[in-house]
């Protein structure tokens, strides 16, 4: 099977999107009254707008709720698009990373999208430059082009299909079945589960999240041992020692559904540990654990919190709001070209659902 790794330096050689730029933007803490009443301004002005929330399972507690008070929705990143493109709302605000609200916009491009930071990215987005992107799918031109959702809608627009964690096994089954050999981008470890589980012929470019990245096997092993019985829950973004010891892999929404119908004494969560606010309130009781990473505060590049998800604040919401800035804007040909892998997987994903409808409901079912 050929497997190629495609050799790129993840970080911006000026180091403008660093995690330490990224760290530098988070918001400060909030006191509760500050916190209370920047919460019911946001929801005023929401309201004023006619605007809606779409927030990520992974940005801070107080914007998730928000969004679910006020009519949004928190949740992975293809129910995201789904809900963005549905909605009847003229102004979509996007708490999450910046490809999260280039899909809003390639969706619906009558749409205002707005984004409480533009600078919110993703490591993954930042390792998949287009034009690197563009040689590599240049060279290889018998391949069908899989890119992950987290990608920049440049590099969409190259890919036949975009794929999200919670269908990307499905997506690229059904291609491997039908004889098509794939390019994959940006992120290898999904990448190598995915060809693990299919047997795809995949030729792999070398991104990784760094969140994910970090979590480890050894340290894992030992917690486990600690914890016997404990179910272990994994993003397939996370390293194949990691991916190995899961009882469930999937989705941030896959692992949400696998803690709420459990019956296990606890659960290690290997993945962004701001989707222990939604499981906590869907799930109260359950114990919940976070999987051991590379290092502590001082040594480790997120500490299992990503920190693009960070910088989503109630202050920088209600700044956007206010100002109606900043806004995401995609050029009309990247928007048009990138339509078509996005629409490709959201059909492919409403016509599973179609075939599957009452065999498997609940969270996270694509
Ligand atoms: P999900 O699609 O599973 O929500 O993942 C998005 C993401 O950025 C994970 O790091
Ligand atoms: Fe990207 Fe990882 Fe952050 Fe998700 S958690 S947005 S994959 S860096």
């Amino acid at each position: 099977m050929e497997q190629q790794l495609f050799d790129y330096t993840k970080q911006d050689a000026a180091g403008a999107c660093s995690t330490a730029h990224a760290w530098a933007k988070v918001p400060a803490p909030l006191t509760t009254s500050e916190r209370h009443a920047l919460a019911e301004r946001a929801a005023a002005l929401l309201k004023k707008h006619n605007a809606v929330l779409v927030a990520h399972y992974y940005v801070d507690g107080p914007l998730q709720d928000l969004a679910l008070a006020t009519g949004g929705i928190v949740s992975d990143s293809l129910e995201m698009a789904r809900f963005g493109r549905d909605h009847a709302a003229q102004t979509l605000v996007v708490a999450g990373v910046r490809f999260m609200g280039e899909t809003a916009k390639i969706l619906s491009p009558e749409k205002r999208v707005l984004m409480p930071d533009l600078d919110a990215t993703c490591s993954l987005d930042l390792g998949c430059p287009a034009d690197d992107f563009a040689r590599f799918c240049d060279a290889h031109p018998d391949r069908q082009v899989v890119v992950y959702a987290n990608t920049s809608a440049a590099v969409k627009a190259r890919a036949d299909w975009m794929v999200t964690s919670s269908c990307a096994l499905e997506i690229v089954s059904d291609l491997h079945a039908k004889g098509q050999k794939i390019l994959w981008a940006p992120d290898r470890h999904l990448g190598r589960y995915i060809q693990e589980q299919t047997g795809a012929d995949m030729l792999m470019w070398n991104g990784a999240c760094i969140v994910h990245d970090e979590f480890r096997g050894l340290e894992l092993e030992i917690l486990r041992e600690q914890h016997p019985g404990a179910l272990v829950l994994v993003h397939p973004e996370s390293p194949k020692s990691v991916v190995e010891q899961a009882d469930v892999v999937g989705s941030t929404s896959a692992l949400i559904k696998a803690v709420v119908e459990g019956n296990a004494p606890a659960y290690i969560v290997a993945t962004d540990n701001g989707i222990l606010h939604r499981m906590r309130q869907l799930a109260p009781g359950k114990v919940l654990i976070e999987a051991p990473t590379a290092g502590n505060s001082a040594t480790c590049k997120s500490c299992a919190h990503c920190p693009w998800m960070a910088m989503n604040g109630l202050a920088n919401l209600v700044d956007c709001l206010e100002s109606g800035q900043p806004e995401i804007h995609v050029d009309e040909a990247t928007r048009v070209k990138a339509q078509h892998c996005i629409n490709r997987m959201l059909d492919f994903t409403a016509a599973r659902k179609a075939q599957t409808s009452g065999m498997t409901p609940g969270i996270g079912a694509a």
